[in-house]
């Protein structure tokens, strides 16, 4: 599946979400859901690592500096070309084209904060094409927003939560960063919706965790076949 909906979009936001992402202030996804992640996951070194929608690389370059072979793939072709600007010693691999990302391969693939960007229809293909690139017996972890405390987890978030809360309504998402206002398109999804999802993609459920009251993690697994 090639989304090229979300694509302009995030292509156009780069410069705002780096100033986001370096505020002191904003840091519970780097500080404290990453490091809940890492521990899950035990040891990463030798693995093969996937990491869908890294943006600018923050997660990634984590796990190859723990001796992880690392993918990097986003549809953002400028968020990967910062990537590999300020990340060109290390031996990460960055894709832009899932056609090029390989079925059955990824020991860990990590998903954070990217499904909530897709609306219905491509949030579940989204999950299915991330079942076929994991390794039988691999493992997957996704973190989106809350929604049950949308609203009152933080103070910078001022988000405009849809008339009525169906499962992908869209609903605006405006954050503060240093350099203006952030503003993005995201999806309502509940707990149970994404549940749902991952099940009705064949992924086992291992855990779900609230973090920081703003985030939900969901620990999946692929069977072995
Ligand atoms: C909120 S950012 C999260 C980035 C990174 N995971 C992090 O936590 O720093 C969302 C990223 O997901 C990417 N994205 C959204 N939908 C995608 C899709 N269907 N396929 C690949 N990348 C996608 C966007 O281009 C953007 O870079």
């Amino acid at each position: 599946m090639s989304n090229t909906e979300n694509y302009i979009e995030w292509d156009d936001y780069t410069e705002l979400y780096q100033a986001y992402l370096d505020d002191p202030s904003e840091k519970v996804l780097s500080t404290t859901v990453f490091p809940r992640i890492l521990q899950i996951l035990g040891k990463v070194s030798g693995k093969t690592v996937l990491d869908f929608g890294c943006s600018m690389d923050r997660f990634s370059r984590i796990m190859h500096d723990m001796g992880a072979m690392v993918t990097g793939y986003d549809l953002s072709p400028k968020a990967l070309e910062i990537a590999k600007s300020q990340d060109s010693k290390r031996n990460i691999e960055y894709l832009s084209r899932q056609e090029e990302l390989q079925e059955n391969y990824y020991d860990i693939v990590i998903c954070i904060m990217v499904l909530l960007c897709n609306p219905k229809a491509q949030a579940f293909q989204l999950v299915n094409d991330i079942y076929a690139y994991t390794k039988p017996g691999g493992i997957v972890c996704f973190v989106n927003t809350n929604v049950a405390t949308l609203g009152r987890s933080y103070q910078s978030f001022f988000r405009q939560l849809p008339q009525e809360q169906k499962e992908g309504s869209p609903y605006q998402n405006r954050i503060f960063t240093p350099k203006g206002y952030l503003v993005i398109t995201d999806y309502f999804y509940s707990p149970e919706h994404l549940k749902q999802m991952f099940e009705n993609n064949k992924f086992q459920l291992q855990g779900e965790e609230i973090i920081a009251e703003r985030s939900i993690l969901h620990i999946l697994k692929k069977n072995l076949e």
